[in-house]
Parts: structure tokens; C-alpha cells; sequence
């Protein structure tokens, strides 16, 4: 019998995974691009996630997207991990590779990027400083690709002021820190503000600070995209602000995976934030 190629598959683990729009976004392109490959949403528990990457690869799955809560985790489990990905000290990207190696990767911050860059071209990274919200695991992946683009000051306020302040440890002096009490002055002057809490996300209290301080024009964007335009948004287009909703770097993020796993670069374009939103 002659060896037929092995049709490639991919997926996203967490747990839960229910509500992960990823298997929709990598479905429209697998079709789109007429790809023989299937991208597989899989619930996983920490208990079993040793096991399942020592065996997916063997089931013909060429990598994966990790999703909470795994995205540190399996740090510890990859032979291979990216500086960017050592740096935030998550995952979000695994590549199986022939040789049998894990390779881990982590593309929020390109996403977060190329999101601007779509949407918000005329923002200039090292003219201004940036405001953050936040200090999670979201706000450390946009945090790293701001120092790599080069933005002069970044300022950060959370609730939990030492969550910043080790952030500040790890990312240098560049990363202010404000009072979460004070976080409404930080806007002052920037080119770009952040919301990388998790307010404003349906059921949860929406992201509500004092915008007085918002020049016209300043990019606003908020890493919270149900719904697409958070009340934070809302506000701050209210002010003359140009917002971004938060889908595209979703769709971003998942750009580079898609390549690797199926060898075919990915466009990110109104039909491909169609598809998801539908979904
Ligand atoms: P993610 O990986 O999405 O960033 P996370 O690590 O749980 O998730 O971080 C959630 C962020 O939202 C944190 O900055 C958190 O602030 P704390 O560090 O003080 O917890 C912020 N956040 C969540 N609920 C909040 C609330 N009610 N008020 C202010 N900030 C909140």
C-alpha cells in the first residue's frame, strides 16, 4: 500500500473551550483556501495535558492553540521556546515539529500590532506614550511588543498595584507605574490607550474611567471583543478618539499558527471577522 500524506490537524486546548472562536476562524480559512486539514477544539484538564501533547502529534496533529488555562503551563512542557514567548512567560502557539520537538511561540503581541496597523495606520509607536489597563497575562504580551516597538513610555495602572510593579520589574524603567485611583491622569498626552482588564466583557461590570484627559485622535482600543464595541469604546469615540475593537487581534494572533500548521499565510479581512462574528 502506498503511504498516502497524512491530512494535517490542529486545534485549540483549554478548559472549558466552548466558548473559543478559534476552531470558527480556522475553519473559514482551512475552506477558504480549500486546505484538506481540520482544526479541532479540544477540552483538555491540567491533569491530562502532559499526556494529550505527548500524544497528539502522534495522532497527525501538526500543533495547537492553548488557551487558559495552559498557556504557562505548557512552557515547562515544550523543548523549544521562542525568546517572545520566555519573555511574557505564556504560550499561545505550539508547533509540533518533525524531528518531534514542541516549539512554543506566543503571538498576542504581533496580533495586538498588526490589529493597529490594520486599523489604526497613522499611529506612530515611538512619537508618544502609551496607557495600559491592566496587568495580566493579556497586558504582558501587548507590554512586550510595545517596548519591541520601540514606544518611549508606557504607563500602567491595576487594581493590584504589585502585579504592575513585577512588570515593571521584568519589562525596565520605561513602565510606569500609576495608582489605580490616579490610572484617569495616565491618558494625558498619549498616543495610545489600553483597556487589558477584563471588565467590559458581557456579564461582567463595564471599564469605566474618567476620560477627560482624551485628546481627539489618540488610538483607543480595548483587548475585550464581546461585545465589539465596549462601552469603554463607546465613551471614547464619543470624544473624538479612533477606536479598534479587539476582534482583530483575535484573528491576528491566529495568522502565524495558521501558516506554520498548514503552510498557507492567512489574509485577516472583513469576510474573515464575518465569519467569527457569525459563528
Ligand atoms: P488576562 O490573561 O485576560 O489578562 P488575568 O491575568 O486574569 O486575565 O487579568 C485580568 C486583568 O483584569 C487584571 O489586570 C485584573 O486586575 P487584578 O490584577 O487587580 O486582578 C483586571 N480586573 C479584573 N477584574 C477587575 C475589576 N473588577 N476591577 C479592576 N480590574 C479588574
Amino acid at each position: 500500500m502506498t503511504d498516502l500524506p497524512r491530512i494535517p490537524l490542529a486545534g485549540v486546548i483549554g478548559h472549558p473551550i466552548a466558548h473559543s472562536r478559534s476552531p470558527a476562524l480556522h475553519g473559514f480559512w482551512l475552506k477558504r483556501y480549500g486546505i484538506k486539514g481540520h482544526y479541532i477544539p479540544m477540552d483538555i484538564s491540567p491533569a491530562n495535558l502532559k499526556e494529550a501533547l505527548s500524544f497528539l502529534p502522534k495522532l497527525g496533529f501538526v500543533g495547537l492553540n492553548v488557551t487558559i488555562p495552559h498557556k504557562e503551563a505548557v512552557l515547562g512542557l515544550a523543548d523549544v521556546v521562542s525568546d517572545r514567548a520566555a519573555l511574557i512567560g505564556a504560550a499561545n502557539t505550539l508547533i509540533f515539529r518533525k524531528d518531534g520537538k514542541i516549539h512554543a511561540d506566543n503571538t498576542d503581541g504581533a496580533g495586538f500590532v498588526a490589529n493597529l496597523r490594520q486599523h489604526a495606520p497613522r499611529w506612530e509607536p515611538t512619537s508618544r506614550p502609551a496607557a495600559i489597563f491592566g496587568a495580566g497575562g493579556a497586558a504582558r504580551a501587548v507590554i512586550a511588543a510595545l517596548v519591541e516597538l520601540g514606544v518611549p513610555e508606557i504607563r500602567i495602572a491595576n487594581r493590584t498595584r504589585p502585579r504592575a510593579e513585577a512588570l515593571r520589574g521584568d519589562f525596565g524603567a520605561r513602565l510606569q507605574v500609576t495608582d489605580w485611583v490616579h490610572a484617569p491622569n495616565m491618558i494625558r498626552d498619549c498616543g495610545l490607550v489600553i483597556n487589558a482588564t477584563s471588565l467590559g466583557m458581557t456579564g461582567k461590570a463595564d471599564f469605566r474611567i474618567p476620560l477627560d484627559a482624551l485628546a481627539p485622535g489618540t488610538v483607543v482600543t480595548d483587548l475585550v471583543y464581546t461585545p465589539l464595541m465596549t462601552q469603554f469604546l463607546i465613551e471614547a469615540a464619543d470624544r473624538g478618539a479612533h477606536v479598534v475593537d479587539g476582534l482583530g487581534m483575535l484573528l491576528h494572533q491566529a495568522a502565524p499558527g495558521f501558516e506554520r500548521w498548514f503552510d498557507h499565510r492567512p489574509e485577516v479581512d472583513d469576510a474573515t471577522r464575518q465569519a467569527v462574528l457569525g459563528a
